[in-house]
């Protein structure tokens, strides 16, 4: 039988199931019932986070500044309970002019968070991208740069944010250390940089956060070879960050488990820090299908118990997804296919995928 009609008979199969099986006499298509159930906050005391548009720059996402932006914040603080910037606390945004740090928008993300008593998370000081031109073509004392860079910002949120990912992405994915600006010019700048925000804050919690190294053995080797190797220095990180950009086949959730155990082995606290899962991976679909909703719920599911079953209560940072509907992820334009990587619709309603993080927040404590 051809595909098409296949598909046509497995969505009327669907469709009259939603019905409760009967012969409904009515033709028009049911408007899927929306997942119900307490807030995603109120299901756990778990930080469950969501990375906010918040800049003019950000016209779409912007809590601040969108056409929809009471919608955003309405929904950003009722399901969520902490909050972290997508783009407007990067060095391009907080810190445009080496004598200029422009904080509106990031004590405006602030305030928000505390008005809705939310945790904080910053993103992020140290990183090879999102760089103001400044930076990328300085030529003066780059240790004093950077330790004016970090002190600074650290020191205006340090009655505010909770935890920090000092260092974004310095390792390729063969464990290599990235070369940018920072590795060029500062010598140990790995180092440099807990050292001065931990003399910033002595009590946030100071993350590495990185992508694919819950996949990528080599490249978490070497995350935990520099954290041995800060230890042996009394270098300060707490934690560190899976960014966790998967999509619904890869990596397996077996994967994930030993990547997250070798970090609670040594003791590490484990963030899920930019969580999105795509289910157009190989760009096969043009819409997110009833059958590919199911998946992305039960892969959501997956994920979520791999996480709260392998890194015990004590070494829990939180989950956080990144971005608060489809219609604002990152993924379309930057893969340049369609997805709906995340929890809510571009109408801001609850999708299964909402469903399988909530079904593992209530069936793990
Ligand atoms: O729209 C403005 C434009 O008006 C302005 O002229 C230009 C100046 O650079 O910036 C434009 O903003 C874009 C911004 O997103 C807001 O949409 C930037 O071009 C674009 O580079 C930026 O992309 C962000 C990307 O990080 C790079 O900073 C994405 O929103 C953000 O989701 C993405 O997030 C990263 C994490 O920080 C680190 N981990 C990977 C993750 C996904 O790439």
């Amino acid at each position: 039988m051809p595909r098409l009609i296949t598909h046509l008979c497995l969505v009327a199969a669907i469709g009259l199931a939603a019905c409760g099986g009967s012969q409904s006499t009515n033709t028009t298509p049911d408007t899927p019932t929306q997942p119900s159930g307490p807030m995603l906050r109120e299901q756990t005391s778990l930080p469950i986070g969501v990375a906010l548009g918040v800049g003019s720059f950000e016209p779409a996402s912007s809590i601040r500044y969108s056409p929809q932006a009471s919608q955003l914040r309405h929904l950003a603080a009722s399901e969520f309970s902490s909050v972290v910037a997508e783009n407007v606390m990067k060095p391009e945004y907080i810190h445009p002019q080496e004598q200029q740090y422009h904080w509106n928008d990031g004590d405006y993300l602030v305030q928000f968070a505390q008005q809705n008593n939310m945790h904080i998370h910053g993103h992020t000081l140290v990183w090879h991208n999102a760089l103001p031109s400044w930076m990328s073509n300085y030529s003066g004392n780059w240790e004093s740069m950077l330790a004016d860079h970090i002190t600074t910002i650290v020191s205006h949120y340090s009655d505010s944010i909770n935890s920090w990912d000092v260092v974004n992405e310095a390792f390729l994915d063969d464990g290599s250390l990235r070369s940018s600006i920072w590795s060029s010019h500062i010598p140990d700048y790995l180092a440099k940089a807990y050292t001065l925000a931990r003399a910033a804050d002595p009590d946030a919690d100071l993350y590495y956060n990185d992508y694919n190294i819950e996949a990528m053995p080599k490249k978490l080797d070497a995350v935990l070879q520099m954290v041995t190797d800060f230890r042996t220095r009394n270098i300060p990180i707490d934690g560190i960050g899976f960014q966790m950009h998967i999509d619904r086949y890869w990596p397996s959730t077996a994967e994930i488990r030993q990547a997250f155990s070798r970090c609670v082995a040594m003791g590490l606290k484990v963030r899920i820090s930019e969580l999105d899962i795509r289910m157009n991976p190989n760009n096969t679909a043009t819409a997110l299908t009833p059958e590919l909703a199911e998946a992305q719920r039960q892969r959501y599911r997956e994920v979520i118990t791999t996480y709260l079953s392998t890194v015990p209560a004590e070494l829990r940072g939180g989950i956080t997804v990144w971005g608060l509907t489809d219609a604002l992820s990152w993924t379309p334009w930057y893969y340049k296919i369609p997805d709906w990587p995340l929890l809510f619709d571009a109408s801001f309603q609850r999708k299964p995928a909402w469903t399988g993080m909530s079904e593992a927040l209530q069936a793990t404590p």
